[in-house]
């Protein structure tokens, strides 16, 4: 298992996290990294934008909202956005990101860390199923709303 490690994003990694590039035809199952810099930004008190690091090279992307007061049940504690570099995927970093954003939640005394996603083929639906995430609604945009518990 390579070494990988987690930064905040900011003004040193902001640049390199916008330039990361999917595989071909994975662009339609996640917002590009420059939307979700901007949704961080307005949405400083909730947001949870972090990148991944394997061998000094920034490899990913990910967003998570932490936002207990939400009178939403998902939004308390969710992960909105994973962009793993195409040349990086398949070597474990969407499960090293998933691994550390369940155990901020777990910080925050979350019971169950939600996610949605693009339901289709090249989407990233076999990849949170495998992570353990059930299927527990569709939404009102016609993604999949995925729930891990985080307590035994
Ligand atoms: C989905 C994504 C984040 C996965 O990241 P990754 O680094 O390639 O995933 P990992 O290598 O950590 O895989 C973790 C596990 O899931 C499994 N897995 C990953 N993708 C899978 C797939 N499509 N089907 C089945 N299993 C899959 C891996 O085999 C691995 O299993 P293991 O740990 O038991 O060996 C990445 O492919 C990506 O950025 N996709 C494009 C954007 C996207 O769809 N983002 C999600 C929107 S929220």
């Amino acid at each position: 298992m390579e070494a990988l490690r987690l930064e905040e994003l900011n003004a040193t990694n902001v640049v390199a996290a916008n330039s990361l590039t999917l595989k071909p035809g994975q662009e339609q199952f996640v917002a590009p990294v420059s939307n979700s810099i901007a949704e961080a930004y307005v949405n400083q008190n909730t947001a949870w934008p972090r990148v991944v690091y394997s061998e000094g090279e920034l490899v990913g992307f990910i967003m998570a909202n932490f936002d207990e007061d939400s009178t939403r049940e998902e939004f308390k504690a969710i992960i909105l956005r994973m962009n793993v570099a195409a040349e990086a995927q398949g070597r474990g970093v969407g499960r090293f990101a998933v691994e550390q954003i369940a155990a901020e939640g777990r910080a925050r005394g979350s019971e169950f860390l939600y996610a949605m996603w693009e339901p289709g083929e090249d989407g990233p639906d076999a990849f949170f199923r495998h992570l353990g995430f059930e299927v527990i609604e569709d939404n009102e945009f016609g993604e999949a709303v995925g729930r891990l518990a985080l307590r035994d």
